[in-house]
């Protein structure tokens, strides 16, 4: 019988043979570059294997009429049309656990490089300085931070951060009551959670429902110089608002992982060769504004990326490949509930 086929794309060049050795019984394919057009897509593929760069809309599906399972190697799913899945029937495995404390680490990472000025600091010595003129921070301990999902992420930085002795609010579609007593911080509504921290970090998934949730109305009530972190996805916060909150000063500063229409930034020639409309192609442009600007810091897409979570993202992908070949379906997205 003939060996079901998997094509893969971004795949990290240090995992190839890995994955290669363990999917042994498939016929694999494996494209370090993301799936950008679904020209590049081999119409026989049985199993598709993406990251988050890679859009897998229905031009993808029409292209692969065998398509049986997508696994993503990632937590996110927003990059792919669930509805699809689910009227082709096509079961979406992602990886829910790799990297809640990896993931906290660098939204750790984001907020204390904004709180002692690290980047211009280091910059400075660099530069053959040590004059700290302009480099005063501030302290964590005694401020509020609300953070915003107390799901995997947002637990591990509700742990981390009350090792600064901060006061801790948080926001959650579903709080998880018992979590606030054993963590030690109080859940309360939205408006207030903008209204009273000093920083603010994000930790839902991109839904529709979540597009946005950061937008021009409800900028203005965050606290006056307050700070915001975002590792969670760039569509969470309407990039126009965020520059406006930027360049007037509303907010102190920001610390993101993540932009919306990253893509682009991450491979200009999407820019060039893909639709956009004018909305995204602004939205590019206000991207590289925050990009250039001094009181705003930005990872590409990083937060995921230590060598320990890549281990586990990557059993975990070889191990959804494995159990639907076995007819036991794991870790599929498509069966989850909304919030
Ligand atoms: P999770 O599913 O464990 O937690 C999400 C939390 O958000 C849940 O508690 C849920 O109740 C809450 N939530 C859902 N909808 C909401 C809404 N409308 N309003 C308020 N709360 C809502 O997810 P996890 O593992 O904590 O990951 C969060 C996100 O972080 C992922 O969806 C992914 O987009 C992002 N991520 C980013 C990475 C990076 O490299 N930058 C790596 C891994 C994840």
């Amino acid at each position: 019988m003939e060996k079901p086929s998997c094509q893969f794309f971004g795949v990290f060049p240090a995992v190839k043979d890995y994955l290669k050795e363990n999917l042994n019984d498939f016929h694999v394919s494996l494209e370090e570059k993301e799936l950008l057009s679904p020209d590049e897509l081999d119409s026989t593929t049985d199993v598709l294997g993406v990251f988050v760069g890679s859009k897998v809309d229905k031009t993808v599906f029409d292209r692969l009429p065998k398509l049986k399972l997508i696994v993503t190697m990632s937590t996110g799913f927003d990059h792919i049309d669930l509805d699809e899945a689910k009227k082709r029937k096509v079961p979406v495995c992602n990886v829910p656990t790799y990297g809640e404390n990896t993931v906290a680490e660098h939204a750790m990472a984001l907020l204390l490089a904004l709180s002692r000025k690290l980047f211009p600091s280091v910059k400075r010595v660099k530069e053959g300085s040590f004059n700290y003129d302009g480099l005063r921070g501030f302290d964590l301990k005694g401020k509020t931070v609300g953070v915003i999902g107390t799901g995997n992420i947002g637990k591990h930085v509700i742990k981390m951060l009350s090792g600064f002795d901060m006061k801790i609010v948080a926001y959650d579609a579903f709080p998880n009551k018992a979590l606030e007593t054993t963590l030690g911080f109080m859940y309360v509504p939205f408006e207030k959670l903008l209204a009273s921290s000093d920083v603010i970090t994000l930790h839902v998934p991109l839904f529709k429902e979540t597009t946005h949730l950061i937008n021009k109305k409800n900028i203005k009530k965050i606290k006056q110089g307050a700070y915001l972190i975002n590792t969670a996805r760039g569509g969470l916060i309407d990039t126009e608002a965020l520059l406006w909150a930027i360049e007037t000063g509303h907010l102190a500063g920001a610390g993101l992982d993540v932009l919306e229409e990253e893509e682009d930034l991450q491979h200009p020639d999407h820019l060039i060769r893909a639709h956009h409309t004018s909305e995204q192609i602004k939205t590019v442009l206000m991207d590289n504004r925050l990009i250039d600007h001094p009181n705003v810091i930005i990872t590409p897409h990083n937060a995921f990326n230590s060598l320990e979570a890549l281990e586990r993202i990557m059993d975990t992908t070889i191990e959804n490949v494995k159990a639907f070949a076995a007819g036991k379906v794991q870790n599929d997205v498509t069966e989850i509930k909304k919030k």
